[in-house]
């Protein structure tokens, strides 16, 4: 019999829903997201997400049930996600799932966000019938997290994504996620929120336009240094150094004022911000997108040489970049290493993810104690 798990993902500023069967197929997931409300704070307000939750969380999964074709009835067990994530925002999910488990008779299965970003990659790759082989290199890219892991099968029997995985931590960030500093740079320039995606679409526009931007004292990045673990990571650097270049020219002061008036009668496709940047301004956003993302390839693909794994997985909202894709495409793929992304619907936070991974836990009996507390600190390894 096909197991259908409903997934639940209330973890930070999205509420999702989803129907996954057997851990591979999508049946519907659902995302509502708070952009509209957190985009004039710059980034996410907690007590306002956990708000938005509370309203979205019964319309979000009535729909994601709706459009599976199903009835309550007809679920086989309940995941959600337990931690890492605001603790506020993660306690209307888990109270949520825990009654609704419980109304139905049926298993809660907690499951971790970082784990369910992994699931992500293997969920696409089944769509396109190529499945990653492990062991891998693993990275979590996200407005919270850049984290790089080992990742091997757990022993069992079946495909990986039945027997569910085993992390070993190899680093992560010091200080800023990649994200973040995407984030704070949009937010420094008034490029608005998210930055990712609108950095991302600027950075290849100029990139396209093949133009060089030739300044006598641009800004420039050199590899970031870090003592220590060669696989941690750190961008408040690079972040400190566009916020010091930007106060070192008082020219930008005008640009960004025009920028944050446009932004308010609601100018925010990067085609319509595009025109409101100086060379200057679009060669740093280019530069700051590249310093990132060749961190984020050169540390990756050290933890492959070092390890001997030939699969690199890409997961978190910033998997979606452009850069950060070609760019592993084109370094991996001359040393014989495949590297999987998942689709960008797939990249940011969903809960078909979290169904996934659900699925693996719910075959080993890995159900939610009567107490279980949202942790918003909570570990893959
Ligand atoms: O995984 P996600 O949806 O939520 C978190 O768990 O954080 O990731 C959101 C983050 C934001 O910081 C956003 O700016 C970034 O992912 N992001 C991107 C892109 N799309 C989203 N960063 C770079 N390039 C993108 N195309
Ligand atoms: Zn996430």
């Amino acid at each position: 019999m096909p197991t259908r798990i409903l997934g639940i993902e209330s973890s930070c500023d999205e509420t999702a829903a989803a129907v996954v069967v057997d851990g591979r197929d999508i049946l519907s997931s659902v995302v509502s997201s708070q952009l509209d409300i957190h985009r004039k704070y710059g980034g996410v307000v907690p007590e306002l997400a956990s708000r938005a939750h509370l309203r979205q969380i019964v319309p979000v999964v009535r729909e994601a049930l709706l459009q599976a074709g199903l009835d309550f009835a007809d679920i086989d067990a309940v995941g959600v996600t337990q931690g890492p994530g605001l603790v506020g925002s993660l306690l209307v999910g888990v109270t949520y799932g825990k009654v609704l488990a419980t109304e139905l008779g049926k298993p809660l299965v907690p499951v971790n966000h970082l784990e369910g970003h992994v699931h992500a990659v293997f969920l696409e790759a089944h769509l396109g019938g190529k499945t990653p082989e492990l062991p891998a290199i693993c990275l979590i890219v996200s407005g919270g997290h850049t984290l790089l892991y080992h990742v091997e099968a757990a022993a069992g029997n079946g495909n990986a994504a039945m027997r569910g995985f085993q992390f070993r931590r190899l680093g992560g960030t010091r200080d800023d996620a990649a994200g973040e500093a995407y984030d704070k740079v949009a937010r420094l320039l008034a490029l608005g929120y998210p930055g990712g995606p609108i950095i991302d679409q600027i950075a290849g526009k100029v990139a396209a336009s093949g133009a060089e931007f030739k300044e006598k004292d641009a800004l420039s990045f050199g590899p970031v240094k870090i003592k220590g673990n060669p696989y941690d990571f750190s961008f408040s650097g690079i972040k400190t150094a566009v916020l010091y270049y930007v106060r070192a020219h008082p020219e930008f002061v005008a640009e960004i004022e025009t920028r944050k008036k446009a932004f308010q009668e609601g100018l925010r496709k990067a085609s319509e911000l595009l025109p409101l940047c100086s060379p200057r301004t679009l060669s740093m956003i280019a530069k700051f997108q590249s310093a990132v993302v060749r961190d984020l390839v050169t540390r990756t693909l050290e933890a492959v040489e070092e390890t001997g794994a030939r699969t690199v997985l890409v997961s978190g909202g910033v998997a979606a970049n452009s850069e950060l894709r070609d760019r592993f495409a084109l370094r991996a793929s001359p040393k014989g290493v495949r590297v999987f992304f998942p689709s960008r619907a797939l990249s940011t936070d969903n809960a078909a993810m979290i169904a996934a991974a659900a699925y693996p836990h719910l075959l080993a009996g890995h159900f939610a104690p009567d107490d279980l507390n949202a942790e918003p600190n909570l570990r893959l390894a």
